[in-house]
């Protein structure tokens, strides 16, 4: 079937069920909450749904540990719910992806029992391996979540690897009646009539043969044997050739650590080296949220705009006419962007400047629940509020005081809170008590609110993507920066041979000015969104007030 890459004019809403909308009053999100909000979604102008995990999880990592891939778990509605949920989103012109999770399965999915009893076909589903010197781990790699990436069982009597938790076993990809496992996953969700996957971690799932020692990576160790590993191309044509290529669905990629060069041998259109085309069809890379860290959320540094601007800017221009971009800020992995890469003391000004930052670059944007009202990171009190695996494996042995500290900037808890609907008790996301804490800023900071106000972060998103789908120069348009060197602001220009779009972005708390190179008039430029009403021109240039942002169209000379 043809690739039709219908995403490209898309704008995709990230759903993270447990906390978007509890519609049966357990306290729990759930499909009944998602339905009685579909048209919200819609309103925002969103072509497309994003759900992470729905299938039935023991829940270690919020369903990212995954124990029946064909089903939908019973605290979220069943499948009767979620085929409800597909139709009514396609009868609004809304797209449904679900979230693949195919590099490790639950330790409570029934190929796993059977496999750790060595029950044929499944003895080799799981990367076992007898026990190293002296009773050690087969080797030094590291799991991402917990201590070393191997864990020993009592039944079979060897060690399973798992990058990420002791209860997140990593499927055997090289074994083909595993691959044969996942076609199927896929060809039952197509058939139901989804439009496509994001595939979690999926530049992880070829693992160098022998399983060698890292002597290279201080941390992380193994990394560098599993990401991008020797058959990951040859794994992804064959699900290509196999299933997507039936289908006119969308594929999307979660990659760490990954270049915009190394993208392209999996995404660029034109690749001579893959029978099949390109093996997918976008990529989540993360050099865009490694602008206040290294690496990870849990290695902070301190925020430069610089390495922000070279992340954002280098996909645009390198990936320009080879593929395509994902375009994203937030999502169920990172703390909340404006407590980030904005500021909570000009939140209305820095959550909109930030939105029209990435929405006007091209690529296909994704929004995540409740960054479309400006939700900001959440400050408990205690370490034992938390919940996340992830954040609660990281220095646990550090005194409580600066684990709190750590954790209020880097944990991905933060994004986890339900969503505020309004300003009644538990936000209006339930009835009864929910699962998680509440943000306590929900009395300001809520939907209903945001609707009443014409000036709200809400209306800003609304506004921004009506003008990216009305600009065809947002879809076509080469990108060139200017001020590279600027610590301060953020400018960059789209163009293509009827328009020019010039988007100005500060990231100052004080006025600073904006020297226009000589040619441009900015006066001749015609403001389709501001954060401040209009902007301030003078002879030297633009006087940008904090966290100011300006888009501005001139016909092209
Ligand atoms: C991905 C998911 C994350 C999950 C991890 C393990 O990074 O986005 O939420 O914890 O994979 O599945
Ligand atoms: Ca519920």
């Amino acid at each position: 079937m043809e690739r039709t890459r219908w995403y490209k004019n898309a704008v995709f809403y990230q759903i993270w069920p447990r906390s978007f909308k509890d519609g049966n009053g357990d306290g729990m999100g759930d499909l009944y909450g998602v339905l009685e909000k579909l048209d919200y979604i819609k309103s925002l102008g969103a072509d497309g749904i994003w759900f992470s995990p729905l299938y039935p999880s023991p829940g270690v990592d919020c369903g990212y540990d995954i124990s029946d891939y064909m089903d939908i778990a019973e605290e979220y509605g069943g499948m009767e719910a979620f085929c409800k949920v597909l139709d009514e989103a396609h009868a609004r012109g809304m797209k449904v992806i679900m979230d693949l999770v195919v590099n490790h399965t639950s330790d409570a999915h029934p190929w796993f029992q059977m496999s750790r009893q060595r029950i044929e076909p499944y003895t080799d589903y799981y990367i076992w391996r007898p026990a190293g010197k002296n009773g050690k781990e087969p080797n030094n790699w590291d799991s991402m979540f917990e201590g070393k990436a191997w864990a020993w069982d009592e039944v079979r009597q060897e060690y399973y690897l798992h990058l990420f938790a002791v209860r997140q076993p990593d499927l055997n990809m090289d074994n083909p009646l595993v691959r044969e496992e996942v076609k199927k996953i896929l060809k039952f969700w197509l058939d139901l009539g989804v439009d496509g996957f994001r595939e979690d971690v999926i530049t992880f799932i070829s693992k160098k043969e022998g399983l060698p020692d890292d002597h290279l990576m201080p941390a992380s160790k193994g990394i560098r044997f599993y990401n991008h590993g020797p058959h990951i191309h040859e794994y992804l044509q064959e699900f290509r050739r196999d299933v997507f290529s039936k289908y006119d669905c969308m594929t999307l990629a979660e990659a760490p650590l990954v270049s915009p060069k190394r993208a392209l041998e999996y995404i660029a259109w034109d690749t001579p080296d893959l029978p099949e085309g390109s093996d997918i069809d976008m990529m989540i890379q993360f050099q865009c949220m490694c602008a206040d860290c290294l690496f990870t959320d849990f290695m902070p540094m301190p925020f430069s705009l610089r390495r922000m601007k070279k992340a954002y800017s280098s996909w645009q221009t390198k990936l320009y006419g080879k593929a395509w971009n994902m375009l994203y800020l937030e999502n169920h992995d990172h703390p909340r962007i404006i407590s980030r890469y904005g500021s909570e003391a000009f939140r209305k000004e820095s959550g909109k400047m930030l939105a029209a930052m990435y929405l006007f670059q091209q690529g296909t944007p994704f929004i995540y629940q409740g960054q479309e009202i400006g939700m900001t990171n959440w400050y408990p009190t205690e370490v034992s509020q938390y919940e996340d695996i992830q954040t609660l494996n990281q220095h646990a042995d550090w005194p409580e005081a600066k684990r709190l500290q750590l954790y209020h900037r880097a944990s991905r808890d933060s994004a986890r809170t339900p969503v505020q609907w309004s300003a009644e008790r538990y936000a209006g996301f339930s009835e009864q008590e929910p699962w998680f804490h509440v943000n306590e800023n929900y009395k300001e900071i809520n939907v209903v609110e945001e609707e009443a106000d014409p000036d709200s972060i809400l209306q800003f998103y609304r506004k921004a993507i009506r003008l990216r789908k009305k600009l065809k120069v947002v879809a076509d348009g080469t990108f060139r920066e200017y001020d590279r060197a600027s610590s301060k602001l953020y400018v960059y220009e789209r163009k293509n041979k009827d328009q020019r779009l010039l988007v100005v972005c500060s990231f100052a708390e004080k006025e600073v000015c904006w020297k226009a190179p000589a040619w441009y008039d900015l006066k001749k430029g015609r403001l389709l969104l501001s954060n401040y009403g209009g902007m301030r021109l003078d002879k030297q240039g633009a006087l940008l007030r904090p966290y100011e942002t300006a888009v501005l169209l001139f016909q092209a000379d």
